[in-house]
């Protein structure tokens, strides 16, 4: 669905390398994460996929063409980072308004754009300015905006920032089952537990390259160390690394009583860690 091979770009005449010799391939239904820090190229290599930007080097194929032709253009949905919204426009007025671009019309209009309101959980306060919207409003009308026209492929740069988790999670039970009826997403967040709950494969990314591709699990297999074993007994917690965390267990528990215990598996923050010797967090 999107064939991204050897993409660079640079910024201030070369001398800011956003994107290094990035390829990588979605395939149809997917879920794809771009999981990385702020300035690791996410959104340089969103809108260079979108057409927004010119690579300096390396090519886009999306949906079979390039993402200049007006015709792969109008099966793209496009949330990006810095919201394309109206604020003196009402939430509906601003998802008609850009529905109408899309080439829809009168019945199938409203019909749609009435969707895409519940879709992201802003049907009730349609009539409301988008001015008159929180953060987290804002972001969730923006993504409103970019399924009003039944995309094929969602491309999606941190829709989630500002969004409470109870949104979020209707939000991704919405992305989910669009997937279910062949939509294919490209998904960029700094969110490890984001990447980790709805991307079937992600890609980690840091100073505009990708470090590391695969699923989550295998990710962590490969790069995400040992489980730790966590026990604690009068009052002292003890964390140990194991590669067998359950004989770990077995054998603290023979030494002593234990008042709690528990196994923590790796994550994609130590994943990260592994790769660069730094946090994803701040
Ligand atoms: N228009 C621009 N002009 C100059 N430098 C830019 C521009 N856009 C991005 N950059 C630089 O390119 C690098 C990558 O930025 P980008 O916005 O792609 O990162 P990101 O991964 O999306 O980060 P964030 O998580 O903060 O959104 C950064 O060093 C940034 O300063
Ligand atoms: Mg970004």
């Amino acid at each position: 669905m999107l064939r991204v091979s050897n993409l660079s770009k640079s910024f201030d005449g070369g001398a800011r390398r956003a994107v290094d010799d990035v390829s990588f391939e979605i395939r149809p239904k997917e879920i794809f994460g771009l999981l990385g820090p702020n300035g690791a190229g996410k959104s340089t290599t969103i809108n260079v996929c979108v057409g927004l930007l010119d690579a300096d080097g390396g090519s886009v194929e999306i949906d079979g063409g390039s993402p200049r032709d007006s015709a792969v253009r109008s099966r793209l949905g496009v949330a990006p980072q810095s919201l394309a919204i109206y604020e003196e426009l009402t939430a509906e007025e601003n998802v008609r308004f850009f529905g109408s671009l899309q080439g829809l019309k009168a019945g199938a209009l409203k019909q749609r754009a009435d969707w895409a309101l519940q879709f992201v959980g802003l049907y009730d306060r349609r009539k409301d300015r988008a001015s008159a919207y929180s953060g987290g409003m804002k972001r969730r009308l923006n993504l409103a905006v970019a399924v009003v026209h039944e995309p094929r492929m969602l491309l999606l740069d941190e829709p989630t920032v500002g969004v409470d988790p109870q949104s979020r999670n209707a939000l991704f039970d919405n992305i989910l089952a669009l997937r279910e009826k062949g939509l294919t997403v490209l998904y960029t967040t700094h969110y490890m537990e984001e990447a980790q709950k709805l991307c079937d494969r992600v890609a980690i990314m840091d100073m505009g390259r990708i470090l590391a591709l695969d699923t989550v699990d295998k990710l962590i297999d490969a790069h995400g160390g040992r489980s730790s074993v966590i026990v604690e007994s009068n009052g002292v917690e003890q964390r140990i690394e194991a590669d067998d965390p359950l004989a770990e267990l077995i054998r603290l528990r023979e030494a002593g009583p234990l008042r709690q215990f528990r196994v923590e598996r790796p994550d994609l923050e130590r994943v990260f860690l592994h790769l660069t010797g730094r946090h994803l967090r701040d």
